[in-house]
């Protein structure tokens, strides 16, 4: 069996492949060219990917692979329909995040609404005199509305978290109201919104869409224009679900408060002027990224990799149909 790791994943993972077959890692990001040779090359069975190799319909053209082991849970880097027609199993790491996902997404929140990476600059620059009734004051997160876009594995974790912090719970999802049977405990507890009505009343919005066509700046000016001028949007899903420039005018134009943003439009690149705004947390798209998480991952996203090398059906495949 024959790997093309593209990145080197943690050594729980990496160990699995090796034991499995023969393991290549190249010293550097492969270009798009040297991506589709390789998947053509007939010398490689599966390649291991990073959510930043980009898998489209000219790289997967001649593609000769059996499969594309993506270690992240979202697949937006790769062409799944062209995969499909060429009958290249994708496969994911679903689960093993959510938690430490929702975690960031909370962190977001809080830090954003209480102006901690503010607050941080401001001791760490030795302006701290001592206590004073009106240093740095942020918004109330407890008893504030959390309005949550998608309402997959990570949303529902994030809701746990917001309800332990006294918020209340509301969702949207294209599908429409998940029936209580499917809310498990969270029944009763969250309720869902339609977009517009979620957009206009929420404190904050959180981001849990995987990017699609439909997504893709589902956030744009008119939503922004759309939200309560003290509401901060959270996004720990894709970039380019927002439209970043506007989320800057927006920013700057106190046409909302602030944005707690793990991943970005154009990442690593921010738009311009992002970074100079006070009212935004900024994070390195690292919701998954503690030990143990990253870890678990690399184990899942390798044993999805040797049974697609070995021509079986990996526990987590995107495209099953592909398998034949
Ligand atoms: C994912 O898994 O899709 C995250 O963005 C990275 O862990």
């Amino acid at each position: 069996m024959k790997f093309l790791v593209t990145t080197a994943i943690p050594a729980p993972g990496m160990h699995i492949l090796e034991a499995a077959g023969e393991v290549r890692v190249p010293d550097r990001q492969l270009s798009a060219g040297e991506l589709r040779r390789e998947c053509s090359s007939r010398d490689v069975d599966v390649v291991v990917a990073q959510l930043t190799d980009v898998f489209d319909r000219a790289v997967l053209e001649d593609a000769t692979i059996k499969g594309i082991s993506n270690y992240a849970v979202g697949y937006d880097n790769v062409d799944v329909a062209s995969a499909t027609r060429r009958g290249i199993l994708v496969g994911n790491t679903p689960g093993v995040l959510t938690d430490a996902t929702a975690d960031i997404a909370m962190l977001l929140l809080l830090a954003t609404a209480r102006r901690c990476v503010e607050a941080d600059r401001f001791v760490r620059a030795g302006k701290y005199q001592g206590w004073q009734p009106e240093l740095l004051l942020g918004s109330d997160v407890s008893g504030a509305t959390l309005g949550l876009v998608g309402f997959g594995r990570i949303a529902r974790a994030t809701a746990e978290r917001a309800l332990g912090f006294g918020m209340t719970v509301r969702y949207t999802a294209r599908s429409g109201p998940v029936p209580a049977e499917r809310l498990g405990h969270l029944a009763g507890r969250v309720q869902f919104a339609e977009w517009d009505d979620l957009v206009r009343t929420s404190d904050f919005i959180s981001l849990h869409v995987p990017l699609t066509d439909a997504t893709h700046h589902l956030v744009d000016e008119k939503t922004l224009r759309a939200m309560k001028p003290t509401a901060c949007l959270v996004n720990t899903s894709r970039g380019p679900v927002v439209d970043e420039k506007a989320l800057v005018e927006a920013l700057r134009s106190g046409e909302i408060a602030g944005a707690g943003l793990d991943v970005y439009e154009d990442e690593p690149a921010l738009a311009d002027g992002l970074a100079d705004l006070p009212n935004t947390t900024l994070l390195p798209h690292v919701g998954s990224a503690t030990c143990s998480v990253r870890a678990t991952m690399a184990e899942v996203c390798a044993n999805n990799a040797v049974a697609m090398a070995r021509g079986e059906m990996p526990a987590h495949a995107v495209n099953p149909e592909a398998w034949r």
